[in-house]
């Protein structure tokens, strides 16, 4: 595990941006995992701003990102679907087809929980998964629980990931209950993993994740596990590592 610290979140989003640009440069074809929340925000607004120079481009990868609300239509303004279009698709060269996001939006969400996996695998998996914690721990959607699961699936949201999440929305009834998530065996087969922690109430918990024990109770914990893991972190989410 190698973790980074960065005074400032232009560091940081810098940091993380050439990481992927570099998995991008060796790999013009790499699969990249991606997530949403505040925290990945400034990074792709870098990605954007090197693509926009011509130092990067996304032709040749595909993507696939860790989750997406269940019932909610692919256009209303807090699908993970608009948040990917808005922060980084709608700026960039990576080809619609290849910007896969789980369809959260369906009758027959274990169907295309299956799908996704299936579609993971054709890929060949995922070469950099870039992850957020949330202060549960969990990551993706996995959520703190007895036992996790490996495959993509449904998720009952926590009660506390939907008070986080009811900030973008008019109200906590408006948070979905359940949403779809990429399980712990795509994350944990990633060929690299990218942590990414900002802002002080996370430090209680990056900690915990990273030097606490391994527990279902917090999926995060899985990732000492992982052979290439690389974590950034900004000073205040940073501090007691
Ligand atoms: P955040 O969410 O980036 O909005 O803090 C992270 C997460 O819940 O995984």
């Amino acid at each position: 595990m190698n973790v980074y610290t960065y005074s400032s979140n232009t560091q940081l989003n810098e940091a993380a941006a050439g990481l992927i640009a570099a998995t991008l440069q060796q790999k013009p074809n790499a699969v990249l995992g991606l997530a949403t929340g505040s925290t990945p925000i400034g990074v792709y607004e870098k990605l954007v701003e090197m693509y926009k120079e011509g130092k990067i481009s996304f032709k040749g990868a595909s993507s696939f990102n860790l989750d997406e609300y269940v019932g909610l239509p692919r256009d209303h303004s807090e699908s993970y679907y608009s948040f990917m279009h808005h922060h980084l698709f709608q700026h960039i060269d990576l080809p619609e087809d290849k910007a896969l996001i789980p369809q959260g939006n369906t009758n027959h969400p274990k169907e295309e929980c299956t799908r996704y996996d299936q579609l993971i695998q054709e890929a060949g998996g995922i070469d950099l998964q870039i992850l957020g914690i949330g202060h549960n721990g969990h990551i993706g959607f996995n959520e703190p629980a007895d036992s996790l699961s490996g495959a993509t699936h449904v998720v009952t949201l926590h009660e506390e990931t939907r008070k986080a999440n009811a900030r973008f929305f008019n109200s906590i009834d408006e948070v979905p209950t359940h949403a779809i998530t990429v399980g712990m065996a795509a994350i944990m087969k990633a060929k690299c993993i990218l942590l990414l922690v900002r802002g002080a109430d996370k430090a209680d918990i990056i900690h915990k994740a990273l030097n606490g024990p391994i527990t279902t109770q917090c999926p995060a914990s899985f990732l000492q596990l992982h052979p290439n893991l690389i974590v950034m972190t900004d000073s205040e989410a940073g501090r007691n590592l």
